[in-house]
């Protein structure tokens, strides 16, 4: 069975990184859509307050039912040094479908192993591999080395 990168971005760092993980292995994909108004200042106070809350969003329809994947390998920003609204959403309404977890996230520069910390008791599955890019990861170029182990690691615990 094949695996599944679902992933959230609200201005395209995680869907660079999303992406870079789909062209590589031409896994199947599914972009969490988030219908709340999130751009500018406002918006920008508005999900931290949303992420602190652990509020849930209204996301459109998922278009990939998630039991037809052995893996699914979720992607999202942090924000408040915590998960999306979004990515909770996905796991609430997912979890009982999928199978094994494989998390990656994109920050500032912390809160990614205390989100995936959180992801994975919502999930009730610890992930077979994590994968946190900062900015400066980025601006390094370190990324790339990065996701290569990710994915080589994803390929090594998968069962
Ligand atoms: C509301 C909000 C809160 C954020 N909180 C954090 C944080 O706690 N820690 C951190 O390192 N970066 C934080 N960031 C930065 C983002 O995690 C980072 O820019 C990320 O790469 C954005 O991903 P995107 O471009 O896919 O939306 C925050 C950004 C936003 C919009």
């Amino acid at each position: 069975m094949a695996n599944l990168v679902v992933f959230y971005s609200r201005k395209g760092t995680t869907r660079n990184i999303a992406e870079m993980i789909i062209n590589k292995e031409n896994w199947d994909f599914e972009e969490i859509i988030d219908t709340k108004k999130r751009s500018g200042f406002i918006g920008f106070l508005k999900s931290g307050k949303d992420a602190t809350l652990k509020k849930l969003a209204k996301i459109k329809e998922i278009q990939k039912d998630p039991e037809l994947y052995d893996l699914i390998i979720m992607g999202t920003p942090i924000w408040n040094k915590r998960m999306t609204p979004a990515i909770r959403t996905y796991i609430t309404e997912k979890k009982s479908k999928i199978k094994q977890v494989a998390f990656f996230c994109t920050e500032g520069g912390s809160g990614g192993l205390r989100s995936f910390e959180s992801m994975a008791q919502l999930c009730e599955k610890t992930p077979i591999s994590t994968l946190e890019i900062t900015k400066k990861d980025i601006k390094n170029g370190d990324h790339t080395d990065k996701v290569t182990k990710f994915i080589q690691e994803i390929k090594m615990e998968k069962k």
